[in-house]
C-alpha cells in the first residue's frame, strides 16, 4: 500500500489480491485462469462490466429522463457480452453484419439495436429490417435511397435518426471547436446538407424519424465537449422545428467517455459525463421551447475496457547495454494491436505478486514478426523469469476486438468471469484453425 491506502496500482482494488498475494479477476486467481486457459488470454470481470452499464443508467434515472445507454459493442463483441448487456437491459449500437448475427444469435432483442455506419451494404440492412431493428442511424444520402428501396421492396417500415457533423472534436483534455466539415461520417449542417437529408426521410413515410446523433471522440476527460455537442444537437432540434415542423424525440451524443489506461490518466466518473450531458440538454431545450427530447449515449471503451486484462507468459529476453530491455510474451499485435498502431498505454502487474516493487523498467515486446510488436514501451516491473504470468490491466476495449491472424497465430480465448467462477465464451483458435477457410489450389 501506499501512503493513501491505495494499492501500488491504483488500477487493482485491494480485494483482488488474495491471500497467496496473486492477482483475482472476479474472485478467481489470475494463475489459475492462466493454468486452465492458457495464455495469452483475455479476460473480463461480468461484475465490472455490469456496475458500469449501472452507474450511467442511474443518472438519467435520477434526472427522470428518457435515456438508452447503447453499449458500442465494436469495443468488444461476443455472444456472451450481448447477454450480459441485455440482462442489464442496456441497448447495442452494431456498425456490420458481423456484429448484428453474433447479436441475434446471442439472443439480444434487437428492437433495442440501433445500426450504425458510414457504408452500410444492402444485404445488412435487409438483415436489420427483416429483424426488425431498433433504430437505424443514416450517414449519408446513399443510403437514404438505398434504405428507402429496401424498406419498398420488404414492405417494412423502420425508426431512423440522422448523424450530423456537429463541428465539435473532442479528444483527452482536447476539446475543439473545429466546424468539422471534413469527416467521413454524417450529414454537414453549414452547406445545408443536414436539412436536405432531413426533407429526404420526412417526405418517406415508412422512415419515422425519430432523432440526431454526433459522436464527437474518444477518450474524452473533460464534460465541455459534450455539453457543446449537446447545445449544438438541441440548436440543430430548433432549427428543424421552425424551420420544417419537426420536433425531435431522441438526442443521441454518441460515446467516448475516457478512462484510466495508466497513471497519468485521470479520467472522470461516468456520473459526471452524465450528469453534465443532461443538464446542458435540458437547459438548452427549455432556452428554445423545445420539449425535452430522450438522451441517449454510446459507450463503448468506458464499458468494456475497465473489465478487461490480458494475461501473458513471459518468454525470452534481450539485454542491450544502454538500452531498455524486451521482455518478450507469447502475445502481442495479434491480440491487442493498440500500442503498435496509435503508441496506446497500459499498466501491467506481475499476476503472483501485484504489489511487488518495481526493480527495473522493460519494452514489453510481443512474439510477431514485426518490429513495432511492442506492447509496452516501458513499464517498470519487479524480476521476472520465463514461466511468470503477466496481466495487462484494462484491455477491455478494441483489443481483443481488432485482434488478428497475422503469422497464422490463433486468437485467444475469451473469458468471463464472475463470483469466483470462470467461463469459456469465446474458444481458443487452435493452429489448424488457421487453415480452416483454406481451398487447396488444384486448376
Ligand atoms: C458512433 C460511435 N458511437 C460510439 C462509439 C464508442 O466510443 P467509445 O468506445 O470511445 O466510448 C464510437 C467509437 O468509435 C462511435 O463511432
Amino acid at each position: 500500500m501506499n501512503e493513501r491506502g491505495l494499492l501500488m496500482n491504483e488500477q487493482i482494488r485491494p480485494d483482488q489480491i488474495n491471500a497467496a498475494g496473486h492477482l483475482t479477476i472476479g474472485g478467481v486467481d489470475t494463475l489459475e485462469l492462466a493454468a486452465e486457459f492458457g495464455t495469452p488470454l483475455v479476460v473480463y470481470d461480468v461484475a465490472q462490466i455490469r456496475d458500469q452499464f449501472r452507474r450511467f443508467q442511474a443518472v438519467f434515472e435520477q434526472n427522470q429522463v428518457d435515456y438508452e445507454v447503447s453499449y458500442a459493442s465494436k469495443a468488444f463483441a461476443s455472444k456472451a457480452m450481448y447477454q450480459v448487456v441485455a440482462q442489464e437491459h442496456g441497448h447495442i449500437d452494431v456498425v456490420s453484419g458481423g456484429e448484428m448475427t453474433t447479436a441475434i444469435q446471442a439472443g439480444f432483442p434487437m428492437d433495442k439495436a440501433t445500426f450504425h455506419g458510414n457504408n452500410k451494404s444492402a444485404t445488412e440492412l435487409r438483415l436489420a429490417l427483416t429483424h426488425h431493428i431498433g433504430m437505424i442511424v443514416i450517414d449519408n444520402f446513399h443510403e437514404i435511397e438505398l434504405l428507402s428501396q429496401l424498406l419498398t421492396e420488404l414492405d417494412t417500415q423502420t425508426d431512423v435518426m440522422l448523424r450530423i457533423t456537429p463541428g465539435i472534436s473532442a479528444h483527452t483534455n482536447e476539446y475543439i471547436q473545429t466546424g468539422q466539415v471534413d469527416s467521413k461520417f454524417g450529414f454537414d449542417l453549414d452547406s445545408g446538407q443536414a436539412d436536405q437529408a432531413l426533407q429526404q426521410v420526412l417526405a418517406n413515410p415508412r422512415m419515422h424519424m425519430r432523432g440526431i446523433h454526433a459522436h464527437i471522440g474518444s477518450q474524452i476527460f473533460e464534460v465541455v465537449g459534450f455539453e457543446g455537442a449537446a447545445q449544438k444537437l438541441v440548436s440543430v432540434a430548433k432549427h428543424w422545428h421552425d424551420e420544417f415542423g419537426y420536433t425531435t424525440e431522441i438526442l443521441n451524443v454518441g460515446g467516448g467517455f475516457g478512462i484510466k489506461y495508466t497513471t497519468d490518466d485521470h479520467p472522470l466518473a461516468p456520473e459526471a459525463f452524465v450528469d453534465a450531458i443532461v443538464k446542458a440538454v435540458k437547459k438548452a431545450a427549455s432556452e428554445a421551447n423545445l420539449p425535452e427530447p430522450g438522451i441517449w449515449i454510446e459507450p463503448g471503451r468506458s464499458i468494456a475496457g475497465p473489465a478487461g486484462y490480458n494475461l501473458y507468459t513471459v518468454g525470452s529476453r534481450k539485454d542491450i547495454p544502454g538500452y531498455l530491455p524486451f521482455l518478450t510474451v507469447d502475445g502481442g499485435m495479434g491480440d491487442n494491436i493498440r500500442p503498435a498502431l496509435y503508441q496506446a498505454e497500459y499498466e501491467t502487474v506481475l499476476a503472483n505478486d501485484p504489489q511487488a516493487p518495481a526493480t527495473e523498467t522493460v519494452r514489453i515486446a510481443g512474439k510477431y514478426c514485426e518490429s513495432g510488436d511492442i506492447l509496452s514501451y516501458h513499464q517498470a516491473l519487479p524480476a521476472t523469469k520465463p514461466g511468470d504470468v503477466l496481466a495487462m490491466l484494462d484491455t477491455g476495449a478494441y483489443g481483443y476486438a481488432m485482434a488478428s491472424n497475422y503469422n497464422r497465430n490463433p486468437r485467444p480465448a475469451v473469458v468471463f468471469v464472475e463470483n469466483g467462477h470462470a467461463q469459456e465464451v469465446v474458444k481458443r483458435e487452435t493452429w489448424s484453425d488457421m487453415a480452416r477457410l483454406d481451398q487447396d489450389y488444384n486448376l
